[in-house]
């Protein structure tokens, strides 16, 4: 049994979407979270850069004294997740494995659609790790960066969504796929509206309720899940102030956190 909370990062509000599966599969469990909504968003910038930042991010948490730290972003866990493995002793867990586990378990046709920005996409960690698993997948990757803004807007399901989506996932569509991946971990709070665009035939994958399971039982073998009773403490953590942060959490977790804001550049 053990106390320490975990760490999660992301670049803004997105990796709620993993705190919310970690509450589910982990209610027990302190989490310690970080949204760098100063730099936000990872999703344009270079794998040095992202690479630099999760480096600092998880410096930040250890602070905290974390016992593990889930990258709960995309961008992150496709380019900078084996630098910061090389760098850090904690354990640390990214979201593409057990997004690529999902979708391999999910498509029945074998066309998996991948959604995520422009870095995730560019760095091809989804296509590579569904086609080492089965060679014969087809994957169809597709970058959206302007659902991160509408997600951190708040701007998850009206019309403006709708229109974005509709554009972006149209070519994916042609291509007669049966399950997309949520690749981005701002995009499950656009799910309503990707759902509603690709319809019922198409599976959506979250890779966020198998990250959590995945965690999970590494901290059951390693004998360091948190057994107490009570609910686990959440802290919230950003880079700069975002007046939406307490209504996004409130939606996304069914309780609005007022975050504390740090100077992430001390790390
Ligand atoms: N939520 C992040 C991801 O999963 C990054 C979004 C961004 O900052 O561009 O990729």
């Amino acid at each position: 049994m053990d106390k320490r909370p975990i760490g999660i990062f992301d670049s803004g509000v997105g990796g709620l979407t993993v705190v919310k599966q970690v509450m589910k599969v982990m209610p027990h469990e302190n989490i310690v979270y970080f949204g760098d909504t100063a730099r936000l968003p990872y999703g344009s910038k270079s794998k040095e850069a992202v690479t630099k930042f999760s480096k600092q991010n998880v410096r930040f948490l250890l602070t905290k004294e974390v016992k593990a730290i889930i990258v709960a972003c995309n961008t992150a866990s496709s380019n900078s997740l084996e630098e910061l493995h090389s760098t850090f002793q904690v354990p640390i867990f990214g979201v593409v494995d057990a997004g690529v586990a999902e979708a391999l378990r999910t498509t029945k046709n074998k066309k998996i659609g991948v959604i995520g920005t422009a870095g995730t996409v560019r760095s091809a960690a989804y296509e590579n790790m569904i086609r080492k698993e089965d060679n014969n997948m087809k994957v169809f990757s597709k970058a959206c960066p302007l659902f991160v803004p509408l997600a951190e807007e708040g701007w998850t399901d009206n019309e403006v969504a709708r229109l974005a989506a509709e554009r972006y996932l149209a070519e994916l569509l042609e291509e007669g796929i049966d399950s997309l991946v949520l690749g981005c971990t701002h995009y499950p709070l656009l799910k309503r509206c990707i759902g509603t665009i690709v319809g019922e035939d198409v599976k959506l994958v979250d890779p966020a309720k198998a990250t959590a399971k995945q965690v999970k039982l590494f901290l059951q073998e390693k004998g360091i899940l948190n057994l107490h009773e009570s609910k686990g403490a959440r802290n919230f953590y950003l880079s700069d102030y975002t007046d939406m942060f307490y209504s996004i959490s409130q939606k996304a977790l069914k309780q609005g956190y007022t975050p504390e804001i740090i100077d992430i550049e001390q790390y």
